[in-house]
């Protein structure tokens, strides 16, 4: 059966926690791609042999684009992009700004190539220059550009903080993430 491929770019903690929820879920087949030699590989066998315990038929594919070769990638309907350099004790996260802006510039340069119709999805921080730099690059249209943030915001005051206290199911809790324009 064919399904939905979907990239991420940036094989760390986000990266390859998102490539494992969504090849549980079965959302899609993933590749899951870093610049590292090895570990996107090494996570996406581990997600391919836990498939028959999580009964799962997605496909996790990892490769690396070292060598600038993204054509693994081609044809993704949404690509995620977690790559670069997270923040360290006592940065910012506009500490992050010219180191990741070079990532997600060279990435999305070649996202585009290979998966011209796809929706971005960019997580690497600082979010919203990140995600205006993905827009500008990319030359998409605003509606295929996304930010990702605010899950944790939503999720900490109110069902973290929230079950901390009250010993509520987390199931019995909901959280809302507004869109700015
Ligand atoms: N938006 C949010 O809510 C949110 C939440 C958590 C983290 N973040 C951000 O997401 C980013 C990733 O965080 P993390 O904890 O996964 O960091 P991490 O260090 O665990 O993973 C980042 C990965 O990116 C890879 N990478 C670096 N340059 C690359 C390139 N050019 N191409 C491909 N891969 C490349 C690194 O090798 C590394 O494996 C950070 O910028 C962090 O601040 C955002």
């Amino acid at each position: 059966m064919s399904r939905k491929k979907v990239t991420v770019v940036g094989g760390g903690f986000v990266g390859s926690t998102t490539a494992q929820r969504i090849v549980d879920l079965e959302l899609a087949d993933v590749v899951l791609t870093d610049i590292l030699d090895g570990p996107p590989a090494g996570k996406a066998l581990d997600m391919m042999e836990s498939g028959p315990i999580t009964r799962t038929d997605s496909r996790a594919t990892g490769i690396s684009t070292s060598t600038g070769d993204y054509s693994a990638t081609a044809g993704s309907e949404v690509v995620v992009i977690t790559a670069g350099f997270p923040r360290k004790p006592g940065m910012s996260r506009d500490d992050l700004l010219k180191a990741n802006y070079d990532v997600v510039k060279a990435v999305v340069e070649q996202i585009v190539k290979h998966s011209p119709n796809c929706i971005i999805i960019v997580v690497t921080n600082p979010l919203d220059a990140m995600a205006q730099a993905a827009l500008k690059v990319s030359g998409f249209p605003k509606h295929r550009v996304l930010g990702m943030a605010g899950v944790l915001d939503s999720a900490f005051p109110f069902p973290i903080c929230y079950r901390k206290n009250a010993s509520t199911p987390s199931s019995s809790v909901r959280a809302r993430a507004a869109r700015r324009s």
